[in-house]
Formats: C-alpha cells, structure tokens, sequence
C-alpha cells in the first residue's frame, strides 16, 4: 500500500480522530481552560507517538505547553522539514449563534463544525495524518521532520520564541511547513507569501471621579465616552488613511509587478461585498480590495465599553470609557514602533477633562517569503498535483507571530500551505472545515513530503 491509499483507505478514522481533538477546549485566553489546554497538549503528544514519531515532548513554558516530536530516520542526506502550527483555540462568544455546540465536533453538508476546526487543530491533524500515511504504509518518510505545536498562537505566541532560541541547534531544517492559512477559493489551493503583523493597544479614558447625573452635571464636565468617541474618530482621516503621522513612514510601497499579480487573481469584490451583507465596502483610497485587505496597514476597533449598557435608559454621565484597537501591519513596519507612535499621538490628541493612558499588549512582525524557493516550488507541485491546478500566490491580511522569528533564526524558506478557506468562520461562531480540504490536504502534505525531498 503506498501513503495515498492508506489515506483514502482510513479516512473515517482520521475523521473520528480530529473530533476527539476538537472536543478539547483549548482556549488560550481564559485562565479558567488553562487544564484543557494542558489535556489538549497530552493528547497531541500521546497520539504522536502512537503513529510512530519519536522523541515526543511536551515541554512545558510559563505559559501554554509545546508539544515537540520528530522523525529524524531519512537520514542525514535527506532534507529536514519543520512544522510548526497550534492546538490553542480562540473563545466561542457569543455562544448562542452556534448551530450546534463549539466542542461537539458536528458534521454537516460536508463540513466539520466546531472551534478549531479550521485554525487550527484540523490543519494541524492533517500533517500528522500524512506522516501517518507515510509511516504506516511504507515504514518512513521521504524527509525528516520536526513538530512544534504551540498552545499560545492566538494570545501572541509568548513563550515560544524563547523555546525556538534555547534549541535553535536541536532544530535545525532546511525548510518550515505553516498550515494555518486559507486557499484563495473552493478548489483554488494557495500558497501565501506574506503576512500581516499587528500591535494591539487598549485606550483607558477616565473623568470625572464617579459616574454622574448626566442631567446635572452634563453639559459642563467632559465625557470620557464622548471623548473616545472622538478619538478614535480623528484616527481615520477622510480618504481612509490611517491619520497618525509617521504611521506609513516604513510601508514598502506595492510595486507594479506585485500589483499586477494580486489583480491577476480571480477575486470578485461584488461577491465579496454580498457574501458579507454589506452595501457598500469601505478602505483606503487608491487601492483595490485584495490590497486593502492584506498588502496595506489598518487601525481597527475590536472593542469598546463604558457607561450603562443594560436594558432601558439611564442618564449618566460615565466616569470612564476604554477601547481595545489594534493595527495590522505590513513591511517594514515594526509593531513596537507602530505602538508607540500610536499611543503618544492618542495621547496627545486627548481633550482636556480627561485623562488618557494606553497600555500595550501583544504584537506580531509582518512577514514576506520568497516566492520561488525550493520548498516553494516543490509545495507548488504537490498542490497542483492534488487539486489539479497550479496554485495561485497570495498575501494575507491574518498574522502569525512566529513566522519571522523562523525566519530570523533559521534563515531558512517558510512555505505557508494552508487549507482553509476564509468563510470558514475562524474566530467567529458555526467554525467548521471542508472535509474536502481536510482530506485533500492530507494528500497535498504527503505530496509535499515526496517532492521536498526529491528537489533536495
Ligand atoms: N491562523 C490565523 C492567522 C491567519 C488568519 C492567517 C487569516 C491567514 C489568514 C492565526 O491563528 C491568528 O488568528 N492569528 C492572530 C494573531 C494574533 C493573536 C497575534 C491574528 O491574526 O489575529
Ligand atoms: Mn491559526
Ligand atoms: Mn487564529
């Protein structure tokens, strides 16, 4: 049996296998689920090395535990390739728009439903099956691989960058495999060559001492509400920039080879802006939709509260308002510097009568790879071996943190192949993956295996 057929031949299995992973809620942000992300890692590790691979860890951090394992036997001529992904999920809010339960793996119209289906338990159970695949039909793998499998992409990556730098000898590659991306379009595979970073702040405005008697006190004491409100609003100026001086002063600008090739791709904006229910799309002047949403820079709001917001009317007059607003960024902008040069000018914007203080929380490089390495083109055979067209080249607008610092330690091609697709609900309610892609990916990897090491 060769590893293709023994996928196809134990596809239920594979299937029944994802959902147990799935019903582990590994939710890296809420403390209350620290245990499950421990059991998540434990059953990771255990069904590591149940299909064969070696050396299987779970090391543990300050934080979330990495689950390490590798298969070194192609020996020393062969190419090593490191796969990294993560078994951390995000939370569900708001529970009540799920059709059926976040951690009861449901399937329906050809799709597995549940958090982390897609980002990215079953992209991470993918490349364990075609390693699977591989060992259990033939006894080896065409390369070696290493895993590292982190429990704390979504809160930032922490603690991983550290691990990276202590073993940085011990994990030694030619190559680093990212499943955890989407494909352009149904039956339209991707490979993505760049990502956007991120810096993420939250905005505390505090007034006056206590909250107030709007009708008393409104009028004359400035609102911490209001005043966020208009904030946030100077953030933006009327063409849709960004208006915090100094904030493109890094942006490498799109050239017109690159711009002709993100044009060149069958994206339907109409479709796009439809699929979203919206009447119109909004963004950056002066740049088309596929640019603004992954080759360009943004400020966004995640989040914002303060005052009464429970039933009915109240008139008060806040004592304080925050917001949470992170910016995506793209080369060369750094997400330390974005911060800051964030922060000081909401700062200094802030009207009197109030008191501002922003706080920092976690960022992420935005990345660029080669697009035509080895491990590049050999992904590119493997993809449109499996799908039976050439993939197209894409930027994302998503970051993943640890990709730069790959490329900074290992200096060596990262190949980001990821299955997903961008309705697949990733972070949102009704979360699922296309077991299409699921088993198409399987193939995709085992391909992938072959032809790395064949271009070696
Ligand atoms: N898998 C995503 C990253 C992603 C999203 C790639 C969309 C391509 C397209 C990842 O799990 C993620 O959600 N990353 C966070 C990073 C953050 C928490 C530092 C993100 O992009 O918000
Ligand atoms: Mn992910
Ligand atoms: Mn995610």
């Amino acid at each position: 049996m060769n590893p293709h057929q023994y996928a196809a031949s134990h596809r239920d299995r594979f299937l029944d296998e994802l959902k147990t992973f799935l019903r582990l809620p590994s939710i890296s942000t809420l403390s209350e689920h620290a245990a499950d992300v421990a059991r998540a890692a434990q059953w990771l590790a255990e069904h590591l090395r149940s299909i064969g691979l070696d050396r299987v860890e779970i090391v543990p951090t300050p934080g979330h535990p990495i689950v390490y394992a590798e298969w070194m036997g192609a020996g020393a001529d062969a190419p090593t390739l490191l796969f990294y992904g993560h078994y951390d999920v995000q939370p569900v809010d708001p529970l009540d728009q799920w059709q059926s339960p976040p951690f009861e793996p449901t399937v329906r119209d050809g799709k597995i439903f549940a958090r982390g289906a897609t980002d990215d338990k079953g992209q991470v159970f993918l490349v364990v099956k075609a390693i699977e695949s591989w060992l259990a039909s033939s006894g080896r793998l065409p390369c070696n691989v290493r895993l590292v499998i982190e429990g704390e992409e979504e809160i930032g990556s922490t603690h991983l960058s550290g691990f990276l730098q202590q073993r940085r000898q011990q994990l030694a590659c030619d190559a680093v495999l990212v499943c955890d991306t989407a494909m352009f379009a149904p039956g339209v595979p991707s490979l993505v060559y760049g990502l956007r970073g991120l810096a993420y702040l939250e905005v505390h405005v505090r007034g006056p001492r206590r909250d107030l008697h709007s009708g008393s006190f409104g009028g004359a004491v400035v609102n911490p509400a209001n005043a966020l409100a208009r904030i946030i609003a100077a953030l933006h100026d009327e063409r849709g920039a960004v208006a915090v001086p100094g904030f493109y002063d890094d942006v490498r600008p799109l050239d017109e080879q690159e711009r002709r090739l993100l044009a060149s791709l069958p994206f339907d904006e109409e479709a796009f802006r439809r699929e979203l229910e919206l009447d119109a799309l909004g963004g950056e002047e002066g740049y088309t939709v596929l640019e603004r949403l992954s080759a360009r820079p943004t400020l966004d709001v995640n989040g914002i509260w303060g005052g009464f917001i429970g039933e009915g009317a109240k008139t008060v007059l806040p004592a304080e308002a925050h917001a949470k607003i992170s910016m995506r960024l793209v080369p060369d902008q750094r997400p330390d510097r974005i911060a800051q040069l964030v922060a000081r000018h909401i700062e200094r914007i802030a009207p009197a009568g109030v008191r501002v203080r922003v706080e920092t929380l976690h960022g992420a490089d935005p990345i660029l790879v080669e697009r035509d390495s080895k491990p590049m083109r050999a992904a590119a055979r493997a993809l449109a071996q499996t799908f039976g067209r050439e993939p197209v080249y894409q930027r994302e607008g998503g970051s993943i943190p640890v990709v730069a610092e790959f490329q900074r330690l290992f200096g060596v091609p990262v190949v980001l192949m990821g299955f997903g697709l961008n309705t697949d609900g990733a972070h949102s309610p009704n979360e699922h993956f296309h077991l299409d892609n699921f088993y198409r990916g399987i193939e995709a990897v085992v391909r992938f295996f072959e032809e790395l090491a064949g271009a070696h």
